[in-house]
């Protein structure tokens, strides 16, 4: 007994051992060190020496130019000890001087950490500078060695990449911030020994190289100071490029990517983290950092960077665990719901599920040419359902022949659509005016095949819809306050990339809804314009316009990008949402409202996991 009970400790230490040290990053909150202080590490590059990170960057607590580039270590990416000022003005060979966006490598050849940095007097950005130096250890005293325009051309925003042979490139922003040049370093990383221009023209910045299986990614931001803009990135299969175009780097973005600019591609285990500036250019010192997950789709493409409040990574393994893309609440009923099917060609990964999944590229698929065959899916609960559209595989004029059924109890089934003859070859059969019901089945009875080919029973999506779902959709929406093309019907438009902004963007604003006829409301999701900031608002109903009852009144700083608020509100017609009190730098829009009259609420929130390399 008492050698059985020391095995299981033994096992519980083990695992605990194991187990994996998640940590929570929180993009755009205030980062302090582990001794309290806001971290000044701006424009920041990372490098790793055995188990320890240790993070560079720009020190802008006095407000003014960058004169000290800080070294942090952390050995798990979110306790981080400030180590020291690694290079300043007051470094020997140095004058007084803006140091910006400071990166680092470590040459395996010579031992040493060699730094570049972008470096310009403390009082204007005509020198347009590259600056080296190099150190014995990663929190060691960098010594000057030189700085120069390399090539003779001007060089601002700039990174650091080393290739898998051990071969650094500098890439930096030239003639005016109009091109980018990227340059191969000497073998001791001490100077730019060959050029490439990679962009000509464009006025792109910010630049981060990258490589992933073989492809190399180049991911700059547009030129436009302190303020955010659209940040993109290009892949190429040769880092001198050329390079190919510019893709959207963030997903669900109004062009500002949530209000961050890239500085730097840190790899935990084989998992990208776009460490990103949120700056401040009014108040420099309380500038934010953004650092989000990268996401690789099936087929090995960078999937633009989904927004997180809060997201989790462990540091060792690199296994990470993130909120899915966040969707609009769809009327679309059957989304996600469970899927069932006579049969399904699983060996192909062509399941039922596959048919319910939002992602029109794939799809549910009998195993076997032969007809009928059936596919059906369970709502959950009894939903009054308006319309039915289902894309069949086929889209060259393939005449689908179907029968869609509902049933209560899954045992008898009433016809709701008979499509047995149906001579009509659109890849998406739309039908109208279906039925009640919790299970719907569509049997597929037969096809119309044109040119000679035979198709399968095979379709890639089937959705149910409901109207009313979100009962604010496309209904009339005002607001005392707005913008030429922000108007108050952008945030109810049923779209995450509109929004609606105010004229002032300041406090006391308040958008309204009137739904049209009283609801019995069960809660509502607000899309705010810019996450990573706090809101404060209330939410009031009312069934004449004049009455108005508070249903939520959040006077908190809590950071939520999209609260889902529940509550109880019968007979109300009208929603109003007033906006109290706003995070220093956030502008007031709202992107979406979406009110519900059903529980539980209709949202779909999913987990993506990005797992580091074996
Ligand atoms: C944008 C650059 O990316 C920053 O590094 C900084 O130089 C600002 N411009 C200054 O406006």
């Amino acid at each position: 007994m008492m050698k059985k009970t020391l095995l299981f400790m033994l096992f519980v230490c083990c695992a605990a051992l194991l187990a994996e040290a998640q940590v929570t990053i929180n993009p755009g909150l205030s980062w302090k060190d582990d001794s309290g202080n806001v971290i000044q590490a701006h424009g920041g590059g990372i490098v790793k020496a055995g188990k320890t990170f240790y993070w560079y960057g720009e020190d802008r607590s006095d407000n003014k130019s960058s004169q000290k580039i800080n070294c942090y270590s952390s050995t798990d990416l979110k306790n981080w000890t400030f180590r020291k000022v690694v290079l300043s003005s007051s470094t020997p060979g140095m004058a007084e001087a803006n140091l910006e966006r400071p990166k680092v490598l470590y040459n395996d050849k010579t031992k040493k950490y060699v730094l570049w940095v972008h470096k310009e007097n403390t009082h204007d950005y005509g020198e347009a500078k590259a600056l080296v130096a190099v150190s014995d250890k990663p929190d060691g005293d960098f010594t000057f060695i030189k700085e120069f325009r390399p090539f003779g051309n001007m060089s601002r925003d700039c990174n650091l990449f080393k290739d898998e042979d051990g071969t650094a490139y500098f890439v930096s922003t030239a003639r005016e911030n109009t091109d980018m040049i990227c340059y191969r370093l000497s073998p001791d990383y001490l100077d730019a020994v060959e050029q490439r221009k990679i962009l000509d023209g464009g006025r792109r910045e910010a630049p981060v190289i990258f490589k992933r299986n073989g492809l190399y990614y180049l991911c700059t931001s547009a030129a436009t100071g302190w303020a955010p803009n659209y940040n993109s990135v290009q892949t190429a299969k040769n880092i001198f490029g050329p390079y190919g175009p510019q893709q959207p780097l963030y997903s669900n973005t109004t062009g500002n990517s949530y209000d961050s600019q890239t500085a730097f591609v840190l790899d935990v285990n084989g998992t990208l983290v776009m460490v990103a500036d949120r700056w401040k250019g009014w108040d420099l010192k309380d500038s934010r950092y953004m650092w989000l997950p990268m996401n690789f789709d099936s087929k090995g493409g960078l999937m633009p960077i989904e927004w997180a409040d809060s997201w989790t990574i462990d540091p060792i393994t690199g296994n990470a665990k993130a909120p899915a893309r966040l969707k609009p609440a769809s009327n679309n009923i059957a989304l996600n719901k469970t899927a069932e099917a006579s049969v399904a060609n699983t060996v192909n990964g062509n399941e039922a599920r596959c048919a319910f999944d939002g992602n029109p590229a794939t799809k549910w698929c009998a195993d076997n040419g032969n007809w009928p065959h059936w596919l059906m899916v369970d709502l959950g609960q009894i939903y009054k359902i308006s319309s039915s559209e289902i894309t069949w595989e086929r889209n060259n004029g393939t005449a689908y022949q179907y029968i869609i059924e509902s049933s209560l109890d899954k045992n008898s089934w009433t016809t709701v659509i008979d499509k047995s003859r149906n001579t009509n070859g659109d890849q998406t059969q739309v039908d109208n005016s279906i039925a009640g019901g919790r299970y719907f089945r569509v049997r597929a009875i037969g096809h119309i095949d044109v040119k000679g080919g035979y198709s399968w029973a095979s379709l890639f999506e089937w959705k149910l819809i409901s109207d009313g779902i979100n009962v604010a959709l496309h209904k009339t929406a005002t607001a005392d306050s707005q913008q030429a093309g922000t108007y108050a019907v952008k945030a109810n438009d049923g779209e995450f990339e509109s929004a609606w902004y105010t004229g002032g963007g300041k406090l006391g604003n308040s958008w309204a809804v009137d739904l049209g006829k009283p609801y019995n409301l069960t809660g509502c999701r607000i899309m705010w314009q810019d996450p990573g900031f706090y809101y404060q608002y209330k939410i009031d109903v009312s069934s004449d316009k004049n009455t108005w009852t508070t249903m939520i009144d959040k006077t908190d700083t809590n950071v939520i990008w999209t609260p889902v608020h529940k509550f109880n509100a019968s007979n109300a017609r009208y929603l109003r949402i007033t906006v109290n009190g706003l995070d220093d730098g956030c502008w007031l829009g709202i992107r979406e409202v979406e009110v519900f009259d059903t529980k539980p609420l209709p949202l779909h929130t999913g987990t993506i996991r990005i797992s580091g390399r074996k």
